[in-house]
């Protein structure tokens, strides 16, 4: 099925999820796979997922992401959505002052350079209305300084920026480049303390997919609706 507009969202087409053999993209992939979209499976070891695709993808490796790229395209010919979910907090409980370069450097290449890597290498597969989210959090917003996990803050705020200067680079080509926060989830990242579910973490992001229309670029979204940056 190829890309349509359905009130302003895709209601078909291919997307590829990265990250997605558990947590918040395991959930996003099933949920779109469930509403008939053809879905792609990025994981760093690949394990079957309810008959899903699977591809093997480490965004953080430059070597696996262009290999992606050249298996979608001869699978598929063309990629109508990207949701760049994978990601890493590696410093929790560290203090800024504490802070590592090596584990800012790690941080920084899983959770911005791989989103930008991954839409250098797709974005030439997108058609026009074609869609990239990239799954970032309210701990990168710069209006709301965040007091924990430095790293992963500085590389959503950095994530952020990749949004800005993509959307702007695909608006030409009519692809949609938006930031979405799906707030505080119970995952293995988010801990069992969380006060969202993985439904409620999924719908935030899939909003971008399924009711935003493709006009909207170069925002960032939690439920619907627009947050600052
Ligand atoms: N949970 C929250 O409260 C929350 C809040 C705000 C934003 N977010 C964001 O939401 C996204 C998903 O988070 P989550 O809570 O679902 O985290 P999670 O449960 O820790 O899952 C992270 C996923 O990312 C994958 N991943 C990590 N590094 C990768 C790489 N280099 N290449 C490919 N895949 C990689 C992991 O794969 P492996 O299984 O191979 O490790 C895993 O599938 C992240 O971007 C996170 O920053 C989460």
């Amino acid at each position: 099925m190829s890309a349509q507009e359905n009130g302003g969202g895709l209601r078909g087409g291919t997307v590829l999820v990265t990250g997605a053999g558990r947590g918040l993209g395991r959930e996003v992939a099933l949920r779109l796979a469930e509403r008939g979209f053809t879905v792609i499976t990025g994981m760093r070891r690949p394990e079957p997922l309810h008959g899903l695709e699977v591809l093997a993808l480490n965004v953080a490796d430059e070597a696996s992401v262009r290999a992606a790229a050249t298996e979608v395209k001869a699978r598929h010919g063309h990629l109508d959505a990207l949701v760049n979910n994978a990601g890493i907090l590696l410093d929790g409980a560290t203090g800024l002052m504490e802070l590592e370069a090596d584990v800012l450097r790690h941080t920084l290449e899983t959770n911005a350079i791989g989103p930008l890597r991954m839409a250098q290498a797709f974005a030439p597969l997108m058609p026009k209305g074609g869609r990239i989210v990239n799954v970032s959090s309210g701990g990168g917003q710069l209006s709301t300084p965040a007091g924990w996990a430095p790293g992963y803050c500085i590389s959503k705020t950095a994530l952020n920026a990749v949004t800005v200067q993509l959307s702007e680079a695909l608006k030409p080509r009519g692809i949609a480049v938006n930031s979405v926060c799906p707030g505080w989830v119970r995952t293995d990242m988010g801990g069992a303390e969380a006060p969202r579910s993985l439904e409620e973490g999924a719908n935030s992001i899939l909003w971008l997919l399924l009711q935003a229309g493709s006009e909207l670029t170069g925002g960032f979204w939690r439920d619907g609706a627009r947050i600052p940056w």
